[in-house]
């Protein structure tokens, strides 16, 4: 990414939480018995294929895009539950990339993570009390009834009440849209300053997204905390994120403050995701823009623009040279030969 993209937003004197730099992951391929007797190149699936990017405290900050394009991933190494194969961490400047586990445990305090599925991430023999309070014990920051008091509150505070109830149900008794409730108050029981929310919202009943969704930004405010949220939804990145970027196959290809991005989106796959977005005033002339065939696998990712294959307004260019993340105003940067000014929005 421009360098000169982020001096700006230094000079700017917007605090970073978390950066990112140069990020890759690699997952070797696993072969059959066969096939490792008839080739000797191992395959690689390119997760996350060199990205950079910085969340500024206080922010939503929202990675999207289709499955499979590495958003999961990038979260995950961020909180150091998976290791980079290159690239570095920074958290408040300091170097996170690759901590001993002693580090990583005291780290754990200040980034926790929200997971799709609220139900899979409880131990369904484990009280909803237990479950939320049990971080505090790990930590040695509180047991017995100063812990009992704190979770009591947490849960006032996501909406479990009256929370003496909720304290003695097991996960089962819960509907997803508690569970995930449950699943936020675990995560900010710690205090944490930065939470990595993995499509927090997917796995719940549509009528119930935006009260979760709401419940997210409340607590933001009241506990100064910053998201890196991820979904592959465009309209929950509208309704929740301050600044967007969009991932296609391992890359980000499009990035910048929300509005910009929503109102003048440059690179044609943004363009084609936004397409698919109902519009609450169908009449309103809008781009339709759609997509050639299906995601290529990320182990063979095409050579040059790697959605060339897919884009409609493909040029020679596009098929041989690998397009960089490029600065076109003070908040918009768009990886796309074709994509100058808004020439072609
Ligand atoms: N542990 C792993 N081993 C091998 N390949 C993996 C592993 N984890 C992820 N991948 C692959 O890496 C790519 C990116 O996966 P990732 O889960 O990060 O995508 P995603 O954007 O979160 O997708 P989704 O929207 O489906 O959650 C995919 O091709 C996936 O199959
Ligand atoms: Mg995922």
């Amino acid at each position: 990414m421009s360098d000169a993209f982020y001096m700006r937003w230094r000079e700017m004197n917007r605090t970073e939480i978390v950066r990112v730099e140069n990020l890759k992951k690699y997952f070797p391929v696993e072969k059959s018995f066969l096939e490792k007797l008839l080739t000797r190149t191992r395959g690689f699936i390119r997760a996350v294929d060199d990205i950079t990017f910085s969340v500024l405290r206080g922010e939503v900050f929202t990675l999207a895009g289709e499955s499979g394009c590495g958003k999961t991933t990038t979260g995950k190494i961020i909180l150091g539950l998976v290791p980079p194969t290159s690239g570095r961490v920074f958290f408040r400047d300091r170097e996170i990339t690759n901590l001993k586990p002693e580090e990583l445990r005291l780290l754990r305090r200040r980034m926790q993570i929200i997971f799709q599925d609220p139900y899979a991430s409880f131990n369904p023999r484990m009280k909803i009390g237990d479950a939320i309070g049990h971080p505090l014990e790990i930590h040695g920051l509180a047991s017995g009834l100063e812990k009992r008091k704190k979770v009591l509150s947490m849960l006032e505070r996501v909406g479990l009440t009256p929370p003496e109830q909720f304290i003695e149900l097991y996960p089962h008794q819960l509907s997803g849209g508690q569970r995930q409730r449950a699943a936020i108050a675990r995560s900010l029981i710690l205090n944490p300053e930065f939470i990595v929310a993995d499509e927090p919202v997917s796995m719940i009943d549509v009528s119930l997204r935006t009260t979760i969704i709401d419940l997210m930004l409340d607590l933001k405010r009241e506990l100064q905390l910053t998201y890196l949220f991820i979904t592959h939804d465009l309209a929950v990145a509208k309704y929740i994120s301050d600044r967007v970027a969009i991932m296609y196959l391992g890359k980000i290809v499009e990035m910048g403050e929300k509005e910009e991005i929503f109102s003048n989106p440059l690179h044609p796959y943004t363009q084609a995701l936004l397409s698919a977005i109902p519009v609450p005033n169908p009449d309103r002339k809008r781009r339709i823009i759609e997509l050639k065939g299906e995601v290529p696998s990320a182990i063979r990712i095409p050579m040059g623009c790697r959605f060339h294959p897919r884009c409609p307004f493909a040029e020679e260019a596009c098929q041989k040279e690998e397009p960089e993340l490029t600065v076109v105003s003070a908040s918009h940067l768009v990886a796309c030969h074709l994509a100058k000014g808004s020439e072609h929005a």
